[in-house]
């Protein structure tokens, strides 16, 4: 494959398939998959649980700094370690997805996590997935992409997963939390969800996963 030593970003909001994809091209390059998102809602959780304001201050920092945090990536999901606890379910609920959009407007959870993303990053030989990989974390590297669909595509795919899983789902709910997500993702003013300039933009609303891979990896083996 084309990208030695490389780094492929995968930026987008939240629905729009970037897991999937991600794993998928992952798999297909023998690169490691980093989902960046877990990393965000693992602090969330670990906030809520400490019981501390989800605001900037000393106990927040003192969270920070005592932040036992380890991911490994597996066929599937990545499985996420916090304090040595599996929490990888914990962390996948739509409350925690919200939560983890909180706290990662706050400047120095956004520092400790942009940090330890860059040191996983360092070898190389990856597919980050997250909202601001092109644009902050990994503005260098070679191959980046962003994933969008419109938010009734993203509620409705949502919905019907929930719907196989035998899980309880309202499509008015989703959409209403899809289209909350996406305006505090974006608006914010650290490291705001958006493309790259030099993002390749795929529309993932009329192509299912496998297609949207066959389409980066063209792009990449083209490069
Ligand atoms: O991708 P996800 O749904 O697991 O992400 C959860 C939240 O974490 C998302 O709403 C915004 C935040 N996030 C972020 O700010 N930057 C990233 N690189 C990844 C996620």
């Amino acid at each position: 494959m084309a990208v030695a030593n490389g780094i492929v970003t995968i930026d987008g909001p939240s629905g729009a398939g970037k897991s999937t994809v991600s794993q998928q091209l992952a798999a297909r390059l023998g690169y490691t998959y980093l989902d960046t998102g877990a990393m965000y809602r693992a602090v969330g959780l670990k906030v809520i649980r400490s019981g501390i304001e989800p605001q900037e201050g000393p106990p927040l920092e003192r969270l920070l700094a005592d932040l036992d945090l380890t991911l490994a990536p597996g066929v599937n999901e990545t499985r996420v370690l916090l304090d040595g606890e599996d929490v990888s379910r914990a962390i996948r609920t739509a409350e925690m997805g919200m939560v983890a959009s909180r706290v990662s407007a706050l400047p120095p959870v956004r520092r400790t996590l942009t940090a330890l993303q860059q040191k996983l990053g360092q070898q190389g030989r990856v597919v980050a997935e997250g909202r601001d990989m092109g644009t902050v974390v990994f503005p260098d590297a070679p191959y980046k992409f962003y994933l969008d669909a419109s938010p009734e595509e993203r509620a409705r795919r949502r919905h019907e997963q929930l719907l196989e899983k035998g899980l309880p789902s309202d499509y008015q709910e989703i959409l209403a939390q899809i289209i909350k997500r996406d305006h505090d993702d974006s608006a914010r003013s650290l490291a705001p969800l958006k493309p790259a300039a030099d993002a390749v933009i795929i529309d993932s609303s009329q192509v299912d996963a496998e297609g949207v891979v066959s389409l980066m990896l063209k792009h990449i083996n083209a490069s």
